[in-house]
């Protein structure tokens, strides 16, 4: 029997009683599929944080390289400062580990409710490819008061005065910045893993910037794509400019298959196009670097106020899980769990509170464990 060890991280609020699901039915996978998964729990997360002082240290960023796939539950504490736990333990994850892909699956299950009017599951299946180490996600920014930093001052008083002769007021008392960064290696290896999904989906690839405005960061970010889609002559390609594509993933999410977006646009993007697959209760995400560690995780957050009532929705952090063990080789085993998520909604008109019933997070993981065993 194949053995895996995992690292999982529970994390804050709701985290620890959705990764439960996610484990129990994993571990029904791995019953049925001849493979075992030794779950190793790491306690990061705000308690910890509150307790220790720490975050997650390099040493234990560095013992997680060691496995080349993690299992998060969800970050951020109502106690603890908003950013700093996203930042300390999830970002600092995706960063140290170079998780360049977040691949974000828009599929509506059959079963499931779309505010999309006459938008069925042929409709709305396509996958978002969000670049995750770079662009306004550096992390260099900062403010300056009046006379503190004048290059920043000038920066600021240049833009549009220079270049259009605006009467613009330039001596602001304080001035706040961040600077977005995409590099040429970073754009290319992850529109190329968008390119090759596409391969193996509909190929055809969709581009989202904001090259009419922000044209040095998003121009670049065009011609990368350019060369790269050079490469791919049999895959058919558009450019998005990232408000209309908003627009298009209400009013015709079936022209998309693979859609590859710079970090920030991806980041909203992806939260609207969980809305169209039925809510965030049901959206999975994967920080993926193919050749490193990943890790799967539910893209919404912790919602400490449904803690340990045992109404959420597990279907978002189950379905990571079957990402994860894809991720691991398990593709058939994978796969089981996504059609059991959907034969268990269908059959069981299974409905968490976020769906509009009542089904309980532990019977949705029972159900849809017992289903991959009865299969
Ligand atoms: C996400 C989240 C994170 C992000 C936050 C919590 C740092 O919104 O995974 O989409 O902005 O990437
Ligand atoms: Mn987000």
């Amino acid at each position: 029997m194949t053995q895996y060890k995992v690292p999982v991280i529970p994390g804050d609020g709701i985290g620890p009683e959705i990764v439960a699901e996610g484990m129990k039915v994993i571990d029904a996978a791995g019953e049925k599929f001849g493979f075992d998964v030794d779950w190793i729990e790491y306690p990061h997360g705000a308690d910890h944080y509150l307790e220790t002082g720490e975050l997650i240290s390099e040493d234990t960023l560095k013992e997680l390289s060691n496995y080349s796939a993690i299992y998060l539950g969800s970050i951020g504490d109502p106690r603890v400062a908003p950013g700093v736990l996203e930042k300390g333990i999830l970002l600092a994850a995706r960063f140290y580990f170079d998780q360049y892909v977040n691949l974000r699956p828009i599929k509506l299950l059959e079963g499931v409710w779309t505010p999309l009017k006459d938008k069925t599951p042929k409709d709305i299946d396509f996958t978002v490819v969000r670049e995750n180490t770079e662009d306004f996600y550096i992390g260099i920014g900062g403010r300056s008061k009046k006379g503190t930093s004048k290059e920043m001052l000038e920066v600021s008083r240049s833009l549009y005065s220079a270049k259009f002769d605006l009467d613009i007021e330039t001596d602001s008392e304080e001035i706040a910045y961040q600077i977005g960064m995409i590099s040429k290696e970073g754009t290319r290896r992850v529109i190329e893993y968008a390119f090759d999904l596409a391969e193996k989906r509909d190929k055809h690839v969709a581009s989202v910037d904001k090259a009419n405005v922000l044209s040095d960061i998003y121009g670049f970010w065009r011609e990368e794509f350019e060369d790269v889609a050079a490469t791919h002559p049999d895959v058919e390609t558009d450019f998005n400019y990232v408000d209309a594509i908003t627009m298009w993933f209400v009013k015709n999410p079936d022209w998309f298959d693979v859609v590859v977006t710079p970090n920030m646009f991806g980041d909203i993007i992806t939260d609207l196009g969980a809305m169209i697959q039925g809510g965030l209760g049901l959206a999975p995400g994967g920080n993926i670097n193919p050749e490193g560690t990943s890790m799967f995780e539910p893209i919404h957050g912790s919602a400490p106020k449904y803690k340990g009532q045992n109404k959420v929705n597990p279907i978002a952090t189950i379905w990571a899980g079957s990402m994860l063990i894809d991720q691991l080789g398990e593709t058939e085993a994978g796969a089981s769990i996504v059609s059991a998520i959907e034969q268990n909604i269908i059959e069981n008109n299974v409905k968490t509170y976020d769906m509009g019933g009542s089904s309980k997070t532990s019977d949705v993981g029972d159900d849809i464990a017992r289903i991959i065993l009865e299969e």
